[in-house]
Order: C-alpha cells, then structure tokens, then sequence
C-alpha cells in the first residue's frame, strides 16, 4: 500500500513531507506511563503482542504521525542469539558479556520463535494502522556488538573496540553471526507487514575510517543485500548515528539503503546537496530543540524545511524523544511541519 513515507523511500518529494519521531512512544507520554505502571516491566511490554500494539499506536492516534515505528528494541536480537537480557531501571539493558562467538544460538528456528512476539505485534498493528506507514527495525552490527562485548551500554565502547584491535578475525566473526540474525529480523517484520525498516547505528561515531568501513559500511551492506534478495521491494533507511560526513557519504553510496537518518550534527544543508536526491534523507531536529519548545523549536524546524522541501525527506529528529519532553510541543512540532 502506498503512503507519504514511501513515496519519499521512492525518491518522490512530498510537500510538506511525512512526519514521525524516534522513540515516539515512550515515558514522555503519560498513556505509556500508565501501561507500563499495570505491564510491570519495560521487557513484558516488548514481548506482549497486545501491549507492544497498543503503544505502538499511542502517539499516532494523538499526533497522526506519517508512521508508526513498532515498539520493540534492539535487545531483541541478542534475546533471539540465546543471551539473558535484563532492563534496569533507568539504566538501560544489562546481558552477561560475550567472549566467544561459538555460545551464541545460530538456530534459526530458535530465533524465530524467540522473535514471534514482534511479528504478531505487527500483524495487529497492521489491522488497525490506516494510512500511517508501518516501520520495524534492528540495531545494526556494531551497536549489537558494543552490547554483546560490554554486557551494556558504555560511553566509549571499550570493550568491542579492543576486541576489534586485538582478534579481527574472531570479532568479525561475531559481526558475522549478528549480521545473519539481524537480516533474518528485518526479512520477518517485512513479512509480517512493515512497509519499511530502519537499522539503528547508535554508537557507530567516533570510529577510525578503516574500522568505520569494515564493522558499520560493510556489515549494513550485506544485511541490505540478504533482505532484498527475499524481498526485493524493501524500504530500507539507515542510521549511522554520529558518523563524520565522510561516513555518511560513504555509507549513503555503498549500503544500497533508501534512506539515511542524520543525527543532529549533520548540516542539513550539506546533506541535501550532497546526498539527496540520490537517495532519501530523514532527520535532524534536536530533541533539546523538542524538549524547549516555543521559538527555539519553531526556528529550529523552519530550517530543517527551508532547504528540504525539494528533497526526499522525512522530518524526525536525530535521536529519539527524552522522556521529560511536553507532549504538547510534539503537537507544536507536527503542526508546524503541516504547515509548510
Ligand atoms: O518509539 C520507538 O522509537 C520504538 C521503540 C524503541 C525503543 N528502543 C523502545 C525503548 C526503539 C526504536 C529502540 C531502539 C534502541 N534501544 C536503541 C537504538 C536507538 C537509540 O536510542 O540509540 C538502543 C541503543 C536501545 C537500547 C536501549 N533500550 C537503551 C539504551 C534503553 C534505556 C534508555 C532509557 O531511555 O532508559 C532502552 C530502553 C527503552 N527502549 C525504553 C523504550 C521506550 C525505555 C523503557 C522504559 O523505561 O519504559
């Protein structure tokens, strides 16, 4: 089915261009405080078809956003490799280290059957979505792999980067298997209705180029090319969070992906001269720009349309939604963007 958010994926600029948010659902908004007060836990919502929808369709209903992203995350996939994955409270996921390759699951029948959950959350937002665009996603390699290697989030990566330096050829290989089961994960959600999906490469800045094309470029590749040899009429966006310009072009010739998401650093400017029209563009609002509101927010977004509104673009921000956001200056953002 045809929607805005195709029709950019396709090359085709629309005026004013669709419109969606990373991280549009979540504790910023007092619905999803509400469930997750009653699911108990941020995991449980993930794995319950009926919640995962649920809040899923949250923010579309209150802001008629272009698209819905599926509520999930991109712990999923390590889940799916076998590994136990546990949410603390306010500090994000938590998994017990890997140090070989060789203990994690590379059943696929397992992973599918680890995974269901997402695509009957799919399914039943499908049946109720409308016009809106369904979007699934995966962390991308590198990411998974800085989770995998640290057993959480770190602000340097450490870890992953020093197993990277030190056996390049077992690391590779772990970029390997997650590669294998993250284009498994998006094949499945196209499957299972998504109109698109987007690979999250939140922690692939700060990378020497060397490693940038061999663990963020090249992995990105070989997933795009798995999931268009099943499904050659996937839409695809890629997101090389914090990449230096020479990343992003680099990663906008060589993924073979739609679109790329740019983070908040990149000028937008640049971008569409540089990237687009080639290929489709998404991003880069300031989430503090959100977060403040008023003037702040209403000139931030008039600069992002002022030298978008020839290009293939989806307005989003360039990283996700904070939680102590004001909805109604989502209200404020969608409108002013209608506007244009
Ligand atoms: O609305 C959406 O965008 C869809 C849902 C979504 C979530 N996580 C829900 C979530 C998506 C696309 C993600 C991706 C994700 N998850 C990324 C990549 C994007 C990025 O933000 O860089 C990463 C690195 C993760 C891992 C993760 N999950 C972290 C680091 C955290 C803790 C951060 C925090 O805000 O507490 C999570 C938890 C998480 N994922 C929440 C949500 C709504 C908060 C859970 C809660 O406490 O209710």
């Amino acid at each position: 089915m045809g929607s805005k958010l195709t029709d950019v994926l396709n090359r085709k600029a629309q005026n004013p261009p669709p419109v969606w948010l990373m991280r549009q659902a979540g504790r910023y908004l007092p619905e999803y405080r509400a469930l997750r007060e009653n699911a108990g836990s941020f995991w449980k919502m993930c794995v319950t078809p009926q919640l995962a929808a649920e809040i899923t369709l949250q923010p579309v209903r209150r802001f008629g956003f272009d698209a819905a992203i599926i509520f999930s995350d991109i712990m999923l996939v390590p889940h799916a490799l076998g590994l136990d994955v546990a949410f603390e409270e306010g500090l994000g996921p938590k998994l017990s280290p890997v140090e070989d390759v060789r203990t994690l699951d590379r059943d696929r029948a397992a992973w599918g059957r680890r995974l269901l959950p997402v695509y009957e959350s799919l399914r039943l937002v499908r049946e109720k979505l409308g016009t809106a665009a369904l979007v699934g996603f995966a962390g991308a390699p590198w990411t998974l792999a800085t989770y995998l290697a640290e057993g959480r989030g770190s602000p340097d990566q450490q870890k992953a980067r020093l197993w990277m330096y030190r056996d390049p050829a077992g690391f590779s290989e772990l970029v390997g298997v997650v590669s294998e089961c993250v284009a498994f994960h998006l094949i499945e959600q196209l499957k299972a209705g998504a109109d698109a999906v987007q690979l999250f490469d939140s922690w692939a800045g700060g990378l020497p180029a060397e490693e940038f094309e061999r663990f963020v470029v090249a992995p990105t590749k070989s997933i795009v090319d798995k999931v268009r040899a099943e499904r050659p009429e996937a839409r695809i966006i890629g997101f090389p969070r914090g990449a230096t310009l020479q990343g992003y072009e680099q990663y906008a010739a060589m993924t073979g992906v739609d679109a790329v998401s740019l983070d908040t650093a990149v000028p937008i400017g640049w971008a569409a001269r540089t990237l687009g029209p080639k290929i489709a563009l998404q991003g880069n609002l300031d989430p503090l720009a959100l977060l403040v509101g008023g003037d702040a927010l209403a000139r931030a977004v008039d600069r992002i349309l002022a030298v978008t509104a020839n290009v293939p673009f989806i307005f989003n921000l360039g990283h996700g939604v904070l939680p102590n956001t004001p909805p109604e200056n989502v209200a404020a953002l969608v409108a002013r963007v209608r506007a244009a």
